[in-house]
């Protein structure tokens, strides 16, 4: 079963969002486990305080390192012998990418995710404890919750067990380094508006050959920076190609 363990002073409602719907199926069926844990419970003063001034001065408040410290050790006691992988989510950190859900997926079992809030947490904290830190974008939230969800999410949905054949994930956007291609439902006639005939037509082999190559007008236009990552050498994506410039007039 996979661990994560979520540190944060909003417990519930993170709780209340990775329960639902998949993940929370895989719980019940013990592929996945994920625990949240109320920061404030590990505090020493009455008032149940996490945070304090900064020192050097300026505004805000810090989170102090020690109820991380305890709520942190008091995770891992839980899991004699074993070290889980601590994540801070933080804006500093490194930018969150398909890859990095693949790589916690496949090279641990057990992750702490630590989310701040106020101007962040004591250095210490980070500098003793945690292996990696993650951002979600160049933006600036106001917790590190939302940033949690997304990566407990997106990592646990690569866990063997939660879907139901690699497959679900394998053909979806950023797996190959392309973005997926547009997808339909029924009915086939919407607002006037018809489904792509190739889709209707029962013919798989064309019907994978559409989706690659609107695959790749998509990852073109709007991801160039992936697009040109891709190697396009295989002679089927080069037909795909020679495809693509002929509709468009480049031929
Ligand atoms: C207001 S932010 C602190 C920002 C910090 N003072 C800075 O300038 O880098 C409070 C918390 O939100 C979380 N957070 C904010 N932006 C984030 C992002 N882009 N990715 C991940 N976590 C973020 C972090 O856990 C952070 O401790």
């Amino acid at each position: 079963m996979y661990h994560i363990d979520i540190m944060t002073l909003f417990p519930d409602t993170v709780g209340d969002v990775l329960s639902e719907s998949i993940l929370g199926r895989a719980q019940e069926r013990d592929y996945l486990r994920i625990n949240t844990h109320q920061i404030r419970d590990y505090t020493l003063n009455k008032q149940k305080q996490v945070d304090d001034y900064p020192y050097g001065g300026g505004r805000g408040a810090v989170m102090q390192a020690d109820p991380l410290y305890q709520c942190w050790q008091h995770i891992c006691s839980q899991y004699p012998g074993v070290r889980p992988h601590t994540i801070y989510l933080s804006p500093c950190g490194k930018t969150f990418t398909q890859a990095d859900a693949r790589r916690l997926a496949a090279e641990y079992d057990h992750l702490i995710l630590v989310c701040g809030h106020y101007e962040g947490i004591d250095q210490r904290f980070i500098d003793a404890y945690v292996d990696e830190e993650i951002s979600l974008g160049d933006f600036v939230l106001t917790g590190g919750e939302i940033a949690a969800m997304a990566v407990a999410d997106a990592v646990s949905r690569l866990v063997p067990g939660v879907l139901p054949d690699p497959e679900c994930f394998e053909n979806e956007s950023h797996w190959d380094g392309t973005l997926e291609h547009p997808q339909y439902s029924r009915p086939a006639v919407w607002h006037d508006m018809a489904v792509p005939e190739i889709l209707t037509s029962g013919n798989h082999a064309k019907i994978a050959q559409w989706r690659r190559k609107q695959s790749l007008i998509r990852t073109r236009d709007r991801r160039p920076d992936l697009y040109a990552k891709l190697d396009l050498s295989s002679k089927a994506d080069q037909k795909l190609l020679q495809e693509i410039a002929a509709e468009e007039g480049r031929a």
